[in-house]
């Protein structure tokens, strides 16, 4: 089954081209980056104008380096929840078009399971059941993936999710935007200890997490410094922050793999290209016996083989939407 894979969620327009879920025929992303960075955030008006500009030519482009004719493509899929609604609306509005002008099938895919499914592409052998921490800019939980399209949310975020975090640090550092990737490469030999920050405690569920009080705890400590002239060891404090964040996170996915006991363990979204959670998840990950899958660093972030790749499970359990099919900003992992 050939799918056109379309994600527009955010600041990437992506389309894909992908065979029977695992096999990416081609795979291309056109990047905002570049025009946000001056606000340091994503400005929701200029991303769903520039998904409009490049959305057309760039799902022709997916096409033509597949190397397949347009009666060649099974179905169309796309992102309809959650993210900026007009972003994710441009998207599935073009999809909409796209299914009715090639006479296929319409599948809709909740970006987060995309980024569970990007997982697929880079492990051919994994299947469900795993356990599975999503970190991405928007998304902060813990899914029980139970097979391809049941999935339950063990723990989540309560407040921020963590690439808002180390994207606002990032931002009042002045290292950069989206401020990840920088935070990741600066802490590079930086002494972890230096810096204490604090670690959310949240009652009741105990899976769940919170980023809020490390974001304001940092900022008040990049302004006291500021304040009192006293130079920030910016190295040490992008280690301890990143050692912070990885502490926060890693106990809770091995609770929750040690509660399901499956063996597997994944990562998904953008903050799993995070060296320093990566590499202490799988140490604890070699320490309890589970396998961890990691995605390719380039299928971290947002792309639209992910979404082809989970589209083709979403169409085996029969789920298809109509030209009614509408798009939201928020929608839970398990309701698909
Ligand atoms: O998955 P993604 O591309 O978009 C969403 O679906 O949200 O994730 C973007 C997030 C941003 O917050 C970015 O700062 C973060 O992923 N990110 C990282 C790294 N690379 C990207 N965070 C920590 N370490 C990184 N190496």
């Amino acid at each position: 089954m050939n799918l056109l894979a379309i994600e527009s969620s955010c600041d990437d327009t992506a389309a894909a081209v992908v065979r029977d879920g695992r096999t990416v025929l081609s795979n291309c992303v056109s990047s905002q980056i570049a025009m946000h960075a001056a606000y340091g955030g994503v400005v929701p008006e200029i991303a769903s104008r520039n998904h409009i500009k490049v959305i057309s030519a760039l799902c022709r482009q997916a096409v033509e380096e597949s190397g397949l004719r347009l009666d060649q493509l099974d179905a169309v899929a796309v992102t309809y929840a959650p993210g900026l609604i007009g972003a994710v609306l441009v998207g599935v509005n073009f999809a909409k078009g796209a299914a009715m002008a090639l006479d296929v099938p319409l599948i809709p895919v909740h970006h987060v399971r995309g980024h569970i499914a990007a997982n697929y592409i880079t492990h051919p052998n994994l299947k469900p059941p795993f356990v599975c921490l999503c970190i991405s800019g928007g998304t902060t939980a813990i899914v029980d993936v139970q097979d391809y399209t049941r999935m339950k949310v063990m723990g989540e975020t309560r407040d921020d999710a963590v690439g808002e975090c180390f994207d606002k640090v990032a931002r009042v550092l002045g290292i950069g935007y989206p401020g990840g990737a920088p935070m990741d490469r600066l802490s590079e030999g930086g002494d972890d200890q230096k810096y204490h920050l604090p670690h959310a405690h949240v009652q009741d569920r105990e899976l769940d997490l919170s980023f809020s009080g490390l974001k304001t705890a940092s900022l008040n400590l990049i302004h006291n410094a500021e304040q009192k002239q006293e130079p920030l060891d910016l190295a040490a404090f992008a280690a301890s922050f990143g050692r912070t964040v990885s502490e926060c996170l890693v106990p809770r996915v091995m609770q929750a793999a040690a509660q399901k006991g499956y063996g597997k363990v994944a990562v998904a979204g953008g903050v799993a290209a995070n060296r320093r959670i990566r590499q202490d998840l799988q140490r604890a990950c070699d320490a309890s016996g589970n396998l961890l899958f990691l995605p390719e660093l380039s299928y971290c972030g947002d792309n639209a083989a992910m979404i082809g790749c989970q589209a083709f499970y979403e169409y085996q359990a029969g789920h298809q939407a109509g030209l009614d099919l509408n798009a939201y900003a928020t929608r839970d992992i398990a309701s698909g």
